[in-house]
């Protein structure tokens, strides 16, 4: 559930207590969970244009690349194994993720962040020992479970552990670490590449280490969650836990409010089914296609292959990993600009704005590579000074239009439009088509590249506009929206509203009254 925070069934109030040293904690552990995806993300882009890896790993796609400029140029990359050494981590997490929503109901958060972290831990050492690309596939599957694990229980951990005025902000702090290990890679890179000896890539990759100790360890010190511990039959030590964790002995409000969502959570015996009732039409129409349209903005082109690219163009391979570094510190700082002001001027405003700009960038990005290779992809002359300058600015404006809309909100709105009796269904939806998408487009875009050529570019930006399309006709604003009043924003709706009948209304609001009372 990256970024998918989940919030408690639990109404939001102020119960007693403060911001401790446990939470503090969390917090720590819950951002090396963003990082190890983030760092996964970023790096094997730049590993991947390095020499010396192509050289050992991928010998034919290293002379394909050093061919004169008269062979095809968007076919430098196109290589199976090599997009297979990018995707393979992303398949693995879809596959995990089913396992992985077990081991954290069964035996709690804790031990599925620490069976992640370790399952990192020793695929990270792999990667950095490979002899050959059987190694390397092993390696990267290895680092895919752990990401699985992480992205399914640590923003659980977070949304139980965290005072509930907390739980918004770090749905999005979530993402913006992802942003960090991206560019930690990037920089990573940067540096590596200039190691002598050819061995750079190695530190580069086993460098993934570091997130990996600190969500290992830091697991292990961690006490579980006074909700996993409830759900458990662990009522005593669920208590303990809460005064430890709050920092004071009045927590009864808040015990009773978990032990009851507790309670309704497992009175909910047929979640999958429920999801398929006529009332809940529109949330499974957002679970599907809030990530996969996340995934077709194009956005792990830039992520994953951004080295690649601006090689393709004729980027020296300094040039190349520089230009990453830039993407991805444009990423990270535009991410702050969503938490500024996701609250302030809704969903809807950043997902038009960022989509208008992404579909502007996406036309100028093609156009560029258009203009330098055409139809037949021959190279013609060394790249002038303004022509880097104009593809730059493209690319750059278009992640910062992604990291101010797509990038944040393809995790924050569904996690705020399920209502209890589907969320842990529709989140496992959402993280699946996340990550199955994410293994399309790493696996797809090399291939693509080469048989659509710069029109590529231009297939991403139509599919901006009916994303963007979809948006205006189909998506409610539920800026400032209880999720228990979800209901009746899909009532009013102009399309939505024939699916939720005037009784599902009512009886959510009853289920509000009631809740309201009982605060
Ligand atoms: C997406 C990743 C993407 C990242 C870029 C995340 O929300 O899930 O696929 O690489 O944003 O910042």
């Amino acid at each position: 559930m990256a970024g998918g925070v989940v919030t408690s069934s639990a109404p939001m109030k102020n119960y007693p207590g403060k911001l401790t040293v446990f939470v503090v904690l969390a917090c720590i552990v819950a951002s090396s969970g963003g990082l190890i995806f983030g760092y996964d993300i970023g790096i094997s882009g730049g590993v991947t244009s390095m020499d010396s890896f192509l050289l050992k790993f991928f010998p034919e796609v290293y002379q394909q690349q050093k061919a004169d400029s008269t062979t095809n140029q968007y076919c430098k990359f196109n290589s199976h194994l090599v997009t297979l050494f990018t995707s393979s981590l992303y398949l693995a997490a879809l596959i995990s993720c089913f396992f992985a929503s077990t081991v954290t109901r069964v035996l709690g958060r804790k031990w599925s962040m620490f069976g992640g972290g370790l399952t990192f831990l020793v695929g990270a050492c792999i990667n950095g020992a490979a002899k050959d690309i059987a190694m390397l596939i092993i390696g990267r599957i290895l680092l895919g479970f752990g990401v699985g694990f992480a992205i399914q229980s640590v923003p659980l951990y977070l949304s139980e552990m965290a005072p509930a005025k907390l739980r918004g902000m770090l749905n999005i702090g979530f993402q913006l670490m992802i942003t960090v290990g991206i560019l930690c890679a990037n920089l990573i890179n940067y540096f590596t590449a200039k190691i002598k000896g050819g061995w750079g890539w190695r530190v580069s990759l086993g460098l993934a280490c570091i997130p990996a100790i600190i969500i290992t360890l830091g697991s292990l010190l961690l006490p579980d969650t006074p909700n996993s511990l409830i759900e458990r039959g662990h009522t005593e030590r669920a208590k303990a836990m809460l005064r430890k964790v709050r920092g004071t002995n009045d927590i009864d409000a808040e015990y009773e409010d978990i032990v009851a969502a507790s309670e309704e959570s497992k009175a909910i015996k047929h979640p999958w089914s429920n999801l398929l009732k006529r009332k809940y039409r529109p949330q499974l129409t957002m679970s599907l296609l809030i990530p996969f349209f996340q995934q077709l903005t194009g956005i792990n082109v830039v992520m994953f292959y951004a080295p690649v690219l601006f090689k393709t163009i004729g980027f020296g391979s300094e040039a190349s990993l520089m230009s990453a570094v830039i993407t991805g510190s444009i990423n990270m700082v535009s991410t702050f600009i969503s938490i500024a002001t996701v609250d302030k001027v809704g969903r809807r405003a950043l997902f038009f704005q960022g989509g208008i700009q992404m579909i502007i960038c996406q036309v100028g990005v093609g156009t560029m590579f258009g203009m330098k290779f055409g139809t037949a992809g021959k190279a013609n002359g060394p790249l002038s000074k303004a022509y880097t300058d104009w593809l730059l600015f493209f690319i750059c404006a278009y992640t910062a239009g992604y990291a101010w809309s797509w990038g944040p909100l393809g995790w924050l709105v569904p996690s705020e439009i399920f209502p209890l009796e589907i969320r842990s269904a529709c989140q496992a939806i959402v993280v699946a088509v996340n990550m199955l998408f994410t293994f399309v487009v790493a696996e797809g875009f090399l291939s693509w590249l080469c048989h659509l050529k710069f029109a590529l570019f231009y297939c991403f930006s139509g599919i901006l506009v009916v994303m963007t399309l979809f948006i205006a006709f189909f998506l409610p604003e539920t800026k400032n929206r209880p999720i228990e009043e979800m209901s009746i924003v899909w009532k009013k709706h102009w399309f939505w509203g024939r699916f939720v009948a005037d009784e599902d209304v009512d009886d959510e609001n009853m289920e509000m009254g009631k809740k309201t009372t009982t605060d």
